[in-house]
């Protein structure tokens, strides 16, 4: 049975290089004397708990430069939060007093009180939603001050939430009469026509208190900033608000998919008495999704199996201060290693985010909650505090009164994301019953309204959630699965064993099942001391051999999905280690778990560590998800002193590979070849094993020298170019440092960038046991902001130059920015007894906006 849902994108000022700078967003200002949208993240002043105040730029998250701290949990990596209070002083012009004032926050964690003047006006509760304050009242020319007091005093999360205005701040400046933004909408009908019917709808907000006559205009724009469709409608705005909806067709139109993410860009303005007077914009891509009860799910009708990862929102050294450059950066490592879509866990996902997601091809689960009327581990200030109390309040752009917060937020999240093609699922909440100590028997009754609020916001798109008890003997989470299914929805399965993937398959054979968490896979990178859990030392073995009790292995949980058409696609937990959840030395109370002190301070599931540097496994999904490259990747490492041997001195030797055959040697000798055989299931998905497994292994004796692992093709000839570390060597110690930066690259101000380095000894092996402290400089123009190992017992501060930080398995990682770039900028890294590293950046000389998104090196 194939369900289809055909739709669109949204976002905010999305733009490629080729686009004309349109859709702009004005300077940032401290006086307002014209109309328009302004960046709103420089100059305010921020204290902790009645501290002393300091000018303070958003994003920004006061808890990351804690220092962890027993008093904390380490669920929340022992970084508890406080009372924070923002203030930002501005002018506005005798011109604007007629203008209304709507003040757009994308995210505050949480508990977000907003004052003007000193009047508190408006209450967001929820961390990750976006909202937006009416000032409008409250505003009067001359000086004004804006208070943001966010509160996160209280435990209100099962990982490291951040604390304080975390994400973009902007500043719309409207006449009386104008569109609104937040709900700007594009729908089209079928793709597959030559021309395709184009909607593009919003609302006319109109508080002059009479009726007006204005004209609106619509255009679509292509990637290269080609009109392709203009028209235009008189229409009568009504005193409150009225709807406007444009039809245009669009020749032909580029489809949007994972490897083409053509966006189209729509405008809408508005003209009285022949003046435009506002103007609102979206991007948008052409495509359709669809599911399939026995096959899983289409991309504009081609099958596309969900190679995908869960995703928290803390950028490991930034916490949770959301930066476009630094997603940028994780999402190219992701592409990299073959994941073609990411579920936002457990909250709405930041703008920039999204945006980025439109523009690179990646496709989305965004979910709204974590928990619903009961909260998780004690957590009393988690979303359960508000899913049922009333927004009650008038200064909530869009949100009515009598809303409870659940349906105001799952509106934010949809009309965030409704015209995003990346988005494909919006997920009503994961675990629902997990971690609350009871299974509420109306919880299937939520599950239903709030799959109606969905689709009230989009009908596009279908509901999902994720399920946790799987074995089926839950008959709250069986009446929950049932509401979704009867929405038309996806039921997304956490930790779903073997046997329950067919056994639900078979009970329901038209619902579409898909893994929304699998694995939970432990490791540290470049660990190998010891086999699994290595209790001396906090860390555990990067062999892809120890998960959480409910999870197994990345390579078994893999197996389960590509072996299975029904399964739509799997969503590995997790893409990067986040901050807090530190299994298996996790904890919900406040005190250590290992009994040594506040570490371990980060969790272990990523596939990538903290710092942004991959894991072994990273090689392994890259062996199975992508089929452009040929993947070998040997491990350990090849230092006896820093690996795991038995009896007899024989050691696990794994390599993750795609190639038809390959043949390990240890200093020239061959240990054998292995071939591997193809498999291709009904739905045409292939996969390959060898003998039987998903990697290859083979007991090796160590002996010091080099490890290499050769691919070969059909014909049995050598693959020279590999991806993967495809030969280990035995190292000396280390005698110098080296960046590991390949490509030469050009940065513009306001620029984050992350730069690796690498330790080697004498003769140019990497020394992938170094823990020297590493010291960063660099050249005016640039700034350090922060620096990480991945190591999660590592809790020296991120964020302070001065004090360095170790290298963790021959690595670390160092956070730039650019400042003021007038020339080249120059990193140096230096460690005592090494050579330094230096790297030479290239300015771009320009003048970048942070919201003005250009592709890199623009
Ligand atoms: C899941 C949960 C995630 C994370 C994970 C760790 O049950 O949904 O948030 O806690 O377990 O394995």
């Amino acid at each position: 049975m194939m369900r289809t849902f055909f739709k669109t994108f949204a976002a905010a000022a999305l733009c490629f290089a080729e686009i004309p700078a349109w859709h702009v967003l004005a300077e940032e200002t401290e006086t307002l004397d014209h109309t328009g949208s302004f960046l709103w993240n420089s100059s305010w002043r921020f204290h902790e708990d009645g501290n002393e105040a300091a000018d303070t730029e958003l994003p920004h998250d006061w808890t990351i430069t804690h220092t962890p701290d027993e008093l904390g949990e380490a669920e929340s990596g022992f970084l508890p939060g406080g009372i924070g209070t923002y203030e930002k002083t501005f002018t506005v012009s005798e011109k604007l007093t007629d203008c209304e004032f709507l003040l757009e926050f994308e995210g505050v964690y949480h508990r977000a009180s907003v004052s003007v003047n000193d009047q508190q006006i408006a209450y967001h509760p929820y961390g990750y939603t976006p909202f937006t304050v009416d000032l409008t009242d409250f505003i009067s020319a001359g000086e004004n001050t804006v208070t943001v007091l966010c509160d996160t005093t209280e435990a209100s999360s099962r990982w490291y939430s951040g604390s304080g205005i975390y994400r973009n701040v902007t500043m719309h400046v409207k006449e009386k009469l104008h569109l609104d933004e937040q709900r700007m909408h594009v729908l089209y009908e079928d793709t597959d026509e030559k021309q395709v019917l184009t909607k593009l709808s919003a609302y006319l907000v109109n508080h002059t208190g009479e009726e007006q006559d204005a004209l609106v205009q619509a255009v679509i724009y292509d990637r290269y900033g080609r009109v392709c469709a203009r028209a235009s409608q008189n229409i009568t705005a009504e005193d409150g608000e009225t709807a406007a909806e444009l039809e245009l067709t669009v020749e032909d139109p580029d489809l949007w998919d994972t490897q083409h993410p053509v966006l189209y860009r729509a405008e809408m303005s508005l003209l009285y008495k022949d003046e435009i007077i506002d103007t609102i914009r979206t991007a948008y891509g052409y495509r359709t999704i669809a599911f399939d009860a026995d096959t899983g799910f289409y991309l504009n009708g081609e099958p596309v199996k969900l190679k995908g990862v869960c995703l928290h929102h803390d950028l490991g050294a930034l916490g949770a201060a959301d930066n476009r450059y630094l997603w940028k950066q994780r999402l190219e490592m992701l592409k990299e290693m073959g994941c073609n879509a990411v579920r936002i866990t457990h909250n709405p996902a930041s703008q920039s985010l999204l945006d980025l997601c439109a523009e690179t091809g990646m496709l989305v689960i965004e979910e709204s909650f974590d928990t619903w009327a009961y909260s998780k581990n004690w957590n009393l200030a988690d979303y359960a505090a508000c899913y049922n109390s009333q927004v009650a309040q008038d200064h909530l752009v869009n949100l009515s009164p009598d809303w409870i917060w659940a349906q105001a937020d799952i509106y934010s999240m949809v009309w965030a994301g409704r015209n995003n093609p990346a988005v494909i699922m919006w997920s009503i909440g994961n675990e629902i019953l997990g971690n609350i100590g009871l299974a509420p028997e109306d919880y299937p009754a939520y599950a239903d309204m709030l799959c109606s609020w969905t689709a009230e916001a989009d009908d596009q798109r279908p509901a999902t959630i994720g399920d946790n008890m799987t074995d089926g003997t839950s008959d709250v989470q069986n009446g929950m699965d049932r509401a979704v299914a009867e929405h038309g929805g996806v039921i997304g399965l956490n930790y779903a064993l073997t046997e329950e993937y067919d056994e639900l398959h078979a009970q329901y054979p038209d619902r579409v099942f898909y893994g929304s968490e699998t694995s939970s896979e432990l490791s540290s990178r470049g660990w190998y001391l010891k086999h699994g859990i290595d209790q001396d030392h906090l860390q555990v073995s990067a062999w892809d051999e120890e998960a959480v009790e409910w999870g197994c292995t990345a390579q078994k949980a893999w197996l389960d999905v590509i072996t299975r058409d029904f399964i739509a696609g799997e969503f590995v937990w997790t893409g990067f280690d986040y901050l807090g959840e530190p299994e298996p030395w996790n904890g919900t109370e406040p005190g250590s778990v290992s009994g040594r002190g506040p570490v371990p301070k980060s969790s272990y599931f990523g596939i990538i560590d903290t710092a942004g540097i991959p894991k072994d496994s990273y090689w392994f999904y890259q062996s199975q998800w992508r089929n452009d490259v040929t993947v070998v990747h040997i491990l350990p490492s090849w230092n006896k002193e820093s690996i795991s041997t038995d009896m007899l001195g024989k050691t696990k030797v794994t390599v993750y590979s795609n190639a038809p055959a390959v043949e390990l040697f240890l200093n020239g000798r061959s240990l054998g070849k292995r071939y591997a055989q193809t498999h291709t299931t009904d739905a045409g998905y292939e996969y390959q094993t060898y003998d039987g497994e998903l990697s290859l292994s083979w007991d090796v004796r160590w002996q010091e020298g080099t490890l290499e692992a050769v691919a070969y093709d059909e014909s049995d000839n050598v693959i020279s170019s590999v991806s993967g570390r495809n030969k280990a060597t035995t190292h000396a110690s280390a005698a110098s440092l080296a960046f590991t930066e390949k490509r030469r690259r050009s940065v513009s101000d306001g620029e984050l960038m992350t730069l690796y380095v690498s330790a080697y000894d004498a003769d140019g092996n990497p020394v992938y046991n170094s823990d020297q402290r590493v010291f960063f400089e660099v050249s005016e123009g640039a700034r350090i902001i922060a620096m990480d190992n991945g190591d999660p017992c590592d809790i020296d501060p991120y964020q302070s130059p001065e004090a360095g930080r170790k290298l963790f398995a021959g690595m670390v990682a160092v956070i730039i920015k650019v400042t003021g770039a007038s020339k080249d900028i120059t990193v140096t890294a230096q460690a005592e007894g090494m050579d330094p590293a230096q790297i030479r950046i290239m300015s771009s000389n320009r003048k970048h906006h942070p919201a003005v998104w250009r592709k890199e090196g623009e």
